[in-house]
C-alpha cells in the first residue's frame, strides 16, 4: 500500500498565498464589478528594465541560430553571470566570494526551500516569527518540527519579532543548529545593523551552526550603515550562506532567476563530528536534481550589472520605494505605527486588531488585498503586511480607499 509522507498532515491546509488568492477569487467571483487592488503577495508589476530585455531578446535569438545555440548549461550557472555577481554584489563590497562560491537557480523560495535536504534529520532549527511560510513549512515537510500545538510546532526555536525589539529578534538562549535569519524582512521590512548581524555570526561559531541568511530584498537598503550581506561580517565566511534573488532586484518574478551563495569555508558535521564541506554537499544535490537556468534568462540577469543595467535597475526599485513612502505616510495618518517601507518594500502595520478580520475590512470595504500577520506566524497576530508592489495609481487609489474605510 503506497503510502503519504506524514509530515504533510502536520502542516497548514494551504500555503499562505494560496489561501488568500483563494478568498480574492471567491470575493471577485461574489463582486465582479467592484475592481481589486492587490497589494498582499510580493509580486513585482513592473515591466523588465530595458536592457534585460535586450540581452533576452539577443541570446534568444542565439538560441534560433546552430553557431551560438545552447543546450544543457552548466547546473551550477554560467561563468559570465556568476562572475559578474561575485564582482558587483560581493567584491565591490568587500566581500571575498568566489565565482564557484555562486550556485545560479530558479528562485531564492526554491532555494530556501531544498537547501533543508542537505542537513541531518534530527537538526535543532531556530526560526523567526513572523516568517517567510518556506523556512517553516519545508522542515515540517521534511519531519524535523514535531507537531503544530496551538499554531506552534513544539521542535522549533522561534525567534520573537516583537514591537519590543523592534521586529529584530534576540539571539537565543539555547544551542541550535541552522538559523534562518532575512533581512531586510520579509514580512516586517526591519533590517538589522552590523552588530546585530555579528552578535549572530558569533552565536553561530559558538555552537557549530549554519546561518541562513536570506537578503532577497537587500536592493532597496537606502541606509549606508545597513549590511547588504552577511558577508559584510567578519567570520561569516565561516557560518552563512546567502540567499539572493533577482525577482524584485530587476522585476524576475516571473522570468526565475536567483542565486545561492556557499562558500567553501562553511561546514557541517557527521555523526562522529567529522567536519564536511556544505558546498560540495549542494554542489552534489544541485547537479543531480537541477539543470540549469535558460540561458536567455541568465543573459538578462547579468545586463543588470552593467552601467545601464545599474541604473534601470536603482530606478525600478526608487519608483517602488516612492510607493513604500506613500503607504508609511498613510499608515501615520490612519493612526497605526509601522516598521518597514524605508529599505524595504513592505509594510509591517500594527493594526492591534484581529489580522484575519482586518484583511477582511480592506477585502470588503476597499477591495484592497494586503497580507494577514497572522498567516506569518503567531507574532504576526495584530498587524498586516502591505507590499508597495503596485502601479502609483493603483498605489494611490489604494490608500484613499482604505483610509475612507477606515472613517
Ligand atoms: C511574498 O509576498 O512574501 C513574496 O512573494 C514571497 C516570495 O518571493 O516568494
Amino acid at each position: 500500500m503506497i503510502r503519504i509522507n506524514e509530515n504533510y498532515t502536520k502542516l497548514k491546509a494551504s500555503y499562505l498565498f494560496s489561501d488568500i488568492a483563494k478568498r480574492v477569487s471567491a470575493y471577485v467571483a461574489a463582486n465582479p464589478s467592484k475592481p481589486i487592488i492587490r497589494l498582499g503577495i510580493g509580486d513585482v508589476t513592473e515591466p523588465l528594465p530595458k536592457v534585460c530585455l535586450d540581452a533576452l531578446h539577443a541570446a534568444t535569438d542565439e538560441m534560433g541560430a546552430r553557431a551560438t545555440f545552447k543546450g544543457y548549461g552548466p547546473e551550477q550557472g554560467y561563468a559570465f553571470l556568476r562572475d559578474a555577481i561575485a564582482q558587483h554584489d560581493y567584491a565591490a563590497r568587500g566581500c571575498k566570494i568566489e565565482s564557484d562560491e555562486i550556485f545560479i537557480s530558479d528562485g531564492a523560495k526554491c532555494d530556501c526551500g531544498n537547501i533543508q535536504e542537505i542537513f541531518g534529520a534530527d537538526i535543532k532549527l531556530a526560526i523567526p516569527d513572523p516568517v517567510y511560510p518556506v523556512y517553516i513549512d519545508t522542515n515540517v515537510m521534511a519531519g524535523r518540527t514535531g507537531a503544530n500545538v496551538d499554531g506552534r510546532y513544539a521542535g522549533v526555536t522561534y525567534l520573537d519579532s516583537t514591537p519590543a525589539n523592534g521586529y529584530v529578534p534576540a539571539i537565543p538562549s539555547v544551542a541550535t543548529d541552522l538559523i534562518y535569519l532575512c533581512f531586510p524582512n520579509n514580512p516586517t521590512g526591519a533590517v538589522a545593523t552590523k552588530a546585530q548581524l555579528a552578535a549572530w555570526v558569533a552565536y553561530a561559531k559558538k555552537n557549530k551552526a549554519i546561518i541562513l541568511f536570506d537578503s532577497a530584498y537587500e536592493a532597496y537598503i537606502r541606509d549606508p550603515q545597513i549590511p547588504h550581506s552577511i558577508y559584510e561580517i567578519e567570520g561569516a565566511r565561516d557560518v552563512a550562506l546567502e540567499f539572493r534573488s533577482f525577482s524584485k532586484t530587476a522585476g524576475f518574478t516571473g522570468t526565475r532567476c536567483a542565486y545561492l551563495v556557499v562558500p567553501k569555508t562553511v561546514m557541517a558535521y557527521d555523526a562522529a563530528g567529522n567536519a564536511h564541506p556544505v558546498h560540495a554537499l549542494w554542489n552534489r544535490r544541485h547537479s543531480t536534481k537541477f539543470n540549469g537556468v535558460a540561458y536567455p534568462i541568465q543573459k538578462a540577469a547579468a545586463a543588470i550589472y552593467t552601467d545601464a543595467g545599474k541604473q534601470q535597475t536603482k530606478a525600478l526599485i526608487d519608483f517602488y520605494l516612492g510607493n513604500a513612502k506613500l503607504i508609511r505616510e498613510a499608515v501615520k495618518s490612519w493612526g497605526f505605527t509601522c516598521t518597514g517601507g524605508d529599505n524595504a518594500p513592505y509594510l509591517w502595520i500594527n493594526t492591534g486588531r484581529d489580522s484575519w478580520e482586518f484583511f477582511d475590512l480592506l477585502l470588503n470595504k476597499a477591495q484592497v488585498v494586503c497580507t494577514p500577520g497572522a498567516g506569518f506566524g503567531k507574532c504576526g497576530e495584530g498587524h498586516v503586511r502591505i507590499s508597495a508592489f503596485n502601479s502609483r495609481e493603483n498605489v494611490e487609489t489604494a490608500l484613499a480607499r482604505i483610509g475612507a474605510a477606515l472613517k
